[in-house]
């Protein structure tokens, strides 16, 4: 079936894939008004335990959605869903090909859920305490998080591949009370022993654990007696969860989301940007420990009473074709991923691609960092054969959802470009003046008011980061942008010192302290680098009061934050660029390794590191 045709340098909905579009022909029309629009697919999409009569208010930086109303995040993502019981909820596939998948339905899910909802209770959790998991992509984690969801518990996850310092630190900011984790996990065929991690990072930190074991994975709630625990009413303004990202400091900040506005917007973006219907397959590969993971890879699917895939390994293992066969063995609707991802896929292309029947394939995403023309005409052509459209979203961990997106049945579908504000959702280009600026001019991105239900509420214990966000009015997304004369939006990269390495966000400044924290090492610099595959990779310059090896630098940054964020290269300097005031001047090291001229150095303190610098870089 052809969902998409042809009109000169895009592609927009075939007649076909107008049809079965979930989202209205006029929905951006009813988007005309925000609020109403809101309130309108609050209701409909929604089981609200109480309804809400308040539907947006707003004072300064502060905003509520629903705020009157409760409703319960798990009830909505499991229990409404109980007519379907044997629909499969989650398709659990170990990395290993010759393990079995697990498939477990909604009835079972159910049943998990409520078992984990009571161990929860069992060790002393209630309603807004705080719940670290850190865990692979396995059934469990799905498990607990719409467990602790249950009970009204914030779940707080982890990225299972951050070392113990950055889950202690994590903890330890989020006060939690209980640790979920599991013994080990596969990655390229190597168990990788998680439990080693857990236990350090937990040294002397008073706290409880869960341990999964991953060999039993799908079977830690095996008996088939099972207690109810109700759903507990969460007040729409309740915070659902936390989930720590890089800011431009070196301390990651929790971003808070709150249950009402996340719960509507999960539901809503999952089936209008995605055209995902119920017992229809999507397949986001995600990591939990991201917020792509949280909204796609299980509670938009999930509201949706849709099947999620989870995978736990390597995209190419065993190898380049692995995750053609999981498409095609599980038959998969909905296949969204990184453009790292992609670019991996299409580098090992030599033809693997034509092997496989792909048409269950109805629609292809992207997210996390740009793509290119070549690795979307790629994926356009190679994956979804020319007939899918291919959607790419633009979103952050503050904005819950996708934010910057075509929707499947309406398009268009142009490469490079994200597209327009999701309906209900409005965003501008401003200069560094806060002046509106017009079509194709570049500028910084914002999102203007009523902010979006899913928008982040706060960060964990910081009330004044959490007021950074916000400019004359404004919410700041960080990031450079441009939109062409039919409002489609380009994002141009960020427009702080945040790098996305292979999509990750790492804070150059949080690279930064862990090699600082090396008693030889003066001062250090950590710039991006374009990257063919990564997209981007951290880059070191180090000034060091004595000598010291390259393994230490990346040994150190692999103990503080995780081996993601090691420096591809590692330059070792008399001098960091710094402006008058001292400032590192990141901007100049950028250009550099890049081999273009410095012209204007007349801000500098000292101009001739630039010199010594060239040289080195020469040298490489
Ligand atoms: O710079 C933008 C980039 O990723 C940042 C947000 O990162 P994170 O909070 O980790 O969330 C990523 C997944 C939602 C943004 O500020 N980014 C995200 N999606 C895109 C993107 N850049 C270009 N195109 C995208 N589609």
């Amino acid at each position: 079936m052809k969902y998409v045709e042809k009109r000169g340098k895009e592609y927009i909905p075939s007649k076909k894939g107008k049809q079965i579009s979930l989202a209205e022909k006029n929905v951006y029309q009813q988007a005309n008004k925000p609020i109403l629009f809101w309130e309108k697919l609050a209701k409909k999409g929604i089981d609200w335990i109480k309804p809400f009569t308040k539907t947006y208010e707003q004072k300064g930086n502060s905003f509520s959605w629903f705020k009157d109303g409760q409703l319960n995040l798990c009830y909505n993502a499991v229990d409404r869903n109980l007519g379907n019981p044997d629909t499969p909820a989650i398709i659990f596939i170990p990395e290993n090909p010759k393990e079995k998948k697990q498939v477990i339905s909604y009835f079972e899910l159910y049943k998990k859920v409520n078992q984990a909802a009571a161990l929860l209770k069992k060790e002393g959790i209630q309603k807004g305490d705080v719940v670290a998991i850190y865990m692979p992509p396995i059934s469990e984690a799905l498990i607990f998080m719409l467990a602790c969801a249950r009970i009204g518990a914030i779940h707080s996850i982890v990225f299972s591949a951050f070392s113990p310092d950055a889950l202690r630190t994590r903890i330890k900011d989020g006060k939690a009370k209980l640790l979920i984790t599991s013994n080990y996990y596969y990655r390229k065929g190597i168990k990788v022993n998680l439990i080693k991690n857990a236990k350090k990072a937990c040294r002397r930190i008073k706290i409880k654990k869960i341990i999964i074991d991953r060999a039993k994975t799908g079977q830690f709630f095996k008996e088939n007696k099972f207690e109810i625990i109700k759903p507990e009413p969460m007040n729409a303004e309740d915070i659902a969860f936390i989930l720590y990202t890089s800011g431009t400091t070196g301390k990651p900040k929790g971003v808070m989301h709150a249950v009402g506005g996340y719960t509507v917007q999960a539901y809503w973006s999952c089936r209008y940007i995605f055209n995902l219907k119920r017992n229809e397959t999507m397949w986001c590969t995600a990591d939990i420990g991201w917020i792509t993971g949280h909204t796609y890879a299980c509670y938009g699917p999930l509201l949706n009473n849709a099947t999620t895939i989870l995978y736990e390994g390597f995209p190419i293992y065993p190898k380049e074709d692995r995750f053609m066969k999981i498409i095609k063995q599980n038959k998969v609707n909905v296949f969204y991923t990184a453009p790292t991802a992609l670019r991996l896929f299409a580098m090992k292309d030599q033809g693997y691609t034509k092997k496989y029947n792909l048409d269950s394939l109805k629609v292809l995403g992207t997210v996390g960092e740009p793509i290119d023309q070549a690795t979307w005409n790629w994926f356009f052509k190679k994956v979804g054969r020319s007939r899918c459209p291919l959607i790419d979203t633009y979103w952050q961990t503050e904005t819950g959802s996708a934010m910057l997106t075509s929707l499947a049945g309406h398009g268009p579908f142009i490469p490079s470009y994200a597209g327009k504000p999701f309906p209900g959702v409005t965003y501008a280009v401003i200069n560094n003046k806060s002046k509106k600026l017009k079509a194709n001019k570049e500028g910084l991105l914002v999102q203007l008011p009523p902010f979006c239900p899913s928008l982040i509420r706060g960060v964990w214990n910081d009330k004044k980061r959490y007021g950074g966000y916000f400019l004359n009015g404004t919410y700041l997304a960080g990031d450079n942008c441009f939109y062409d004369s039919k409002g489609n939006f380009r994002i141009l990269g960020r427009s702080d010192d945040i790098i996305k390495v292979a999509g990750h966000r790492m804070s150059t400044a949080e690279i930064e302290n862990a090699i600082t924290s090396l008693p030889k090492v003066v001062e250090a610099a950590i710039v991006g680098k374009p990257d063919k595959i990564r997209g981007a990779v951290p880059v070191a310059f180090i000034k060091v009061k004595r000598k010291i090896s390259k393994e230490k630098i990346l040994d150190i940054v692999s103990k503080k934050i995780g081996p993601i964020a090691k420096p591809a290269e590692i330059y070792f300097v008399n001098d960091i660029p710094k402006t008058r005031s001292g400032k590192m001047m990141r901007r100049i090291l950028k250009s550099l390794l890049q081999g273009e001229e410095i012209k204007n150095t007349t801000t500098m303190i000292n101009p001739k590191s630039i010199q010594e610098i060239q040289e080195i870089l020469k040298k490489k």
